[in-house]
């Protein structure tokens, strides 16, 4: 494949908030994941040293809290104080300590050095719960929560910026899930009252890339937003816990991601918000997770609580099965620098995104005891964040070679090679992806008004496309070439994610 491109063919530039991450009290996420006080990495705040130096590393921008599912009924002053009551958590039928809040979320960010993103209640919440939550957040002293929050031990507000109003309230899996119209009055009065305590926070509602529930959305809300929130799950549980094969997923990384953004685009565009309104896919990640019993009760006969055989072994239990580092391999590497490839290509609509989640579940560091695993996905973070500079290039391609879908994939065909250039206006660095699951693919970098002299390649891979890391086992890693004389081709391995140094 032969690709020109030219430092004067500006995309746009990235905003470093589409590396952000989520966390959710969800299975091991929070408790025996980020906060974890018996671990012996666990420092004097009680999270794991070992996950915040890993979260450090690929320099987490933003972090999404406290759910997803989650927070639908979740009440934040539960979570603050001197005494957390624990509580039933009717999303995932376990039992909430309270023990990890508001104020240890704070903490948290401010350890790893990002910023704070609080998704609020609009299951069973309502506009003053949270914009009570802004006050506590926010305020100096005015007011009770404020006064709370510096009873509690912080004299100064936590100035969280980022806020989204529900999560994935339009789905009936969802604890008070709404229709388009009454959503679109619930955010606009909800957006009311959090920007009366702090006009300077940025909004984001739960969204979905569908015409009536943006359109009421943006026509109630719109001018109260600064975000649109989408999210995206690809690889299919419907075949049990089993993943998708490398092809199969290869198949997700076109159109299946890219149409929900141009979707959106599309949306705003007709509603004269292109420019207003970003988006923030503050949920993706290539497999959605596993829990299966939990939303849908119908079998109630066969279903009980604790105290039964089947909640333990056929509701909990199986939870543990996202915990089988095996499922994560190449696939999920190649997948996600695709989809973070679709971000900068889409860098002036598309300005935040949160994997989901980050720690244990499908996330790409997985805890125990004695340490962490980190997963293939976990390495695309690291190179993305530590060497594609701001400027997004566009690119001339030519002779893109493709793989077609079988007849179970609707024919779908993708680009065998994804390939995003980035300038920081002296120096270059591509993303490339080679997705074929067994050939070298070679590309043929041409640049219209520049003689670059030399190049550095650093390479994410493993033995095959099914290569993955576990306790024990290393398969999966980054290898990095000397700096070398820069003559145009570049011969990718193959299911490969590479960054090209170009000077
Ligand atoms: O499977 C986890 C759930 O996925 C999250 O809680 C929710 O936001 C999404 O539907």
């Amino acid at each position: 494949m032969k690709i020109i491109c030219s430092k004067k063919q500006i995309v746009g530039y990235a905003d470093r908030k589409i590396l952000g991450h989520f966390l959710e009290h969800f299975h091991r996420q929070i408790y025996g994941g980020v906060f974890d006080p018996a671990s012996k990495f666990a420092d004097e705040d009680g999270f794991r040293e070992d996950v915040t130096e890993a979260l450090k590393r690929i320099k987490t921008p933003v972090i999404r809290w406290p759910g997803g599912c989650y927070v639908s009924a979740y009440h934040w002053k539960h979570g603050v104080g001197k005494e957390r009551i624990p509580d039933y958590d009717k999303a995932w039928r376990v039992e909430e300590s309270h023990r990890f809040g508001t104020d240890e979320f704070v903490k948290l960010c401010r350890k790893i050095g990002c910023e704070p993103y609080i998704c609020t209640n609009a299951g069973t919440g309502n506009a003053e719960e949270m914009s009570d939550w802004v006050e506590y957040c926010n305020l100096g002293e005015m007011g009770r929560f404020a006064k709370q929050r510096i009873a509690n031990g912080f004299p100064e507000p936590h100035k969280i910026r980022y806020w989204s109003i529900g999560n994935e309230n339009w789905g009936g899996h969802e604890i008070g899930a709404k229709d388009a119209a009454e959503w679109g009055k619930l955010v606009r009065e909800s957006a009311k009252m959090m920007l009366r305590v702090d006009p300077t926070i940025e909004l984001s509602a739960a969204s979905i890339p569908d015409l009536d529930w943006n359109l009421n959305l943006l026509r109630e809300a719109g001018k109260y937003l600064d975000w649109i929130s989408i999210h995206g799950y690809w690889g299919n549980t419907e075949n049990g816990l089993i993943p998708e094969d490398y092809n199969s997923v290869i198949l997700h990384t076109g159109e299946d991601i890219s149409g929900s953004v141009n979707r959106v685009r599309a949306y705003l565009k007709a509603l004269g918000l292109e420019k207003k309104i970003k988006i923030a896919y503050d949920e993706w990640n290539l497999r959605g997770w596993w829990h299966p019993n939990t939303i849908d009760i119908s079998n109630r006969k066969i279903q009980r609580r604790e105290d039964d055989t089947f909640y333990r072994e056929k509701v909990i239990a199986e939870r543990d099965k996202n915990d089988i580092n095996s499922i994560y391999t190449m696939a999920d590497a190649v997948f996600s620098a695709s989809f973070l490839n679709t971000c900068l290509g889409n860098c002036d609509l598309v300005q935040m995104a949160c994997f989901s989640p980050i720690v244990n579940t499908r996330g790409a560091i997985f805890t125990y005891p004695d340490g962490i695993v980190l997963r293939p996905q976990y390495f695309v973070f690291e190179l993305y964040a530590n060497y594609l500079k701001n400027t997004v290039l566009d690119l001339w391609k030519e002779d893109v070679p493709k793989v077609s879908g079988n007849v179970s994939n609707e024919g779908k065909t993708v680009d065998i090679i994804d390939m995003i250039m980035t300038f920081d206006g002296k120096e270059y660095a591509a993303a490339a992806i080679n997705k074929d699951p067994e050939k070298e693919q070679r590309i043929d970098i041409r640049f219209f008004d520049d003689m670059p002299r030399e190049m550095r390649i650093h390479t994410l891979n493993g033995p095959s496309c099914n290569a993955y890391n576990d306790v024990g086992k290393t398969q999966v890693g980054v290898t990095v070439s000397e700096w070398t004389v820069f003559q145009g081709t570049i011969d990718l391995p193959a299911h490969s994610v590479n960054i090209v140094e170009i000077r």
